[in-house]
């Protein structure tokens, strides 16, 4: 029997009016005719772990989980995924079979848009380059290590925090110093800039693309502004630029799929409309 009952998802985060996933939620659920809903709920660091322990009685099939939750969604979730074991962070959180499921969704949002955008990216098998060491990084770093990248080098503004990152996952991973990122810069077939840096327009991680390879590829997970200086700068030596928000799309079909039961499609329609959205903002 099919049921009528309409489904609910939400995203939490403190503070979460910033959040564009209901945009994106809202979009899907009227494309594929889905009784339902998808809002946002500003949830205290103090009351995470009692809002995701119940989520059921509270009518949500699940939720996306935002900055500072990722960590406590982690710790909460009965089940996770290799994602989410990797990085130690949970983004996506739905109940399945009377248990709690976290996954980190960051990894596959990241790296189906670079397959897609910029087919072959690893012909060349060389080294990639990672601007920076936070959460984001993590997952991407995992990313290109089940893609089976050889060799991938963090330069992050504090050497420590790199440092930990390539501990944490193993010999192919290996941290330089900040200033030595256009030493390296020249030998990576992808350049990744996982920093804050180009954020609504201020800062740039200085990357000299004049010396790159050809066919070298440069991507930016920031996406307000769409046009960083960073792929401005990448694509005017010919490199192929890809903009932070298709991993941010991405991301985000995996939670629909659990939630509502349809895996959904990436489209221009639903880009033109986040696009608008980053414009008007
Ligand atoms: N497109 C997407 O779907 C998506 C998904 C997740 C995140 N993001 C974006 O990715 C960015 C990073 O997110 P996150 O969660 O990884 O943040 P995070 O954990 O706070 O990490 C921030 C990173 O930026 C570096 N940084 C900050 N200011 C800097 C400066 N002035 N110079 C050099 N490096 C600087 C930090 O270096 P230190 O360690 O030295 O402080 C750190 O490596 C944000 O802009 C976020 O919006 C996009």
């Amino acid at each position: 029997m099919t049921s009528t009952t309409a489904k609910r998802a939400c995203v939490i985060g403190w503070p979460i009016e910033h959040s564009r996933s209901p945009l994106i939620h809202s979009y899907w659920l009227k494309r594929y005719g889905i009784k339902g809903s998808y809002t946002k709920e500003a949830v205290k660091p103090e009351d995470v772990k009692a809002f995701v322990s119940t989520l059921a009685e509270r009518g949500f099939a699940g939720c996306n989980v935002t900055v500072p939750h990722k960590e406590a969604a982690f710790s909460a979730a009965d089940v996770k995924d290799d994602s989410a074991i990797a990085v130690g962070a949970a983004n996506t959180l739905w109940l399945e079979g009377g248990k709690l499921h976290g996954a980190n969704t960051d990894t596959y949002g990241f790296m189906t848009h670079l397959d897609l955008s910029a087919p072959g990216w690893n012909a060349q098998n060389a080294p990639v380059l990672i601007l920076g060491a936070g959460g984001a990084a993590r997952a991407i770093v995992y990313g290109f290590l089940k893609a089976g990248v050889a060799r991938i080098l963090i330069a992050n503004r504090s050497r420590r925090r790199a440092d930990q990152l390539a501990d944490h996952f193993g010999e192919k991973v290996c941290a330089i110093d900040w200033d030595k990122r256009n030493d390296v810069a020249c030998e990576a077939g992808v350049i990744v800039n996982t920093t804050t840096l180009g954020m609504k327009g201020v800062g740039d991680p200085g990357i000299d693309f004049s010396r790159c390879r050809a066919g070298a590829v440069a991507a930016d997970i920031v996406y307000v502004p769409l046009e960083t200086s960073f792929l401005k700068s990448a694509r005017a030596k010919g490199l192929t630029g890809v903009d932070g928000l298709g991993m941010l799309l991405h991301q985000a079909v995996p939670g629909f799929e659990k939630w509502f039961g349809v895996r959904p499609q990436v489209t221009q329609d639903l880009r033109d409309l986040i696009v608008a959205d980053i414009e008007g903002a």
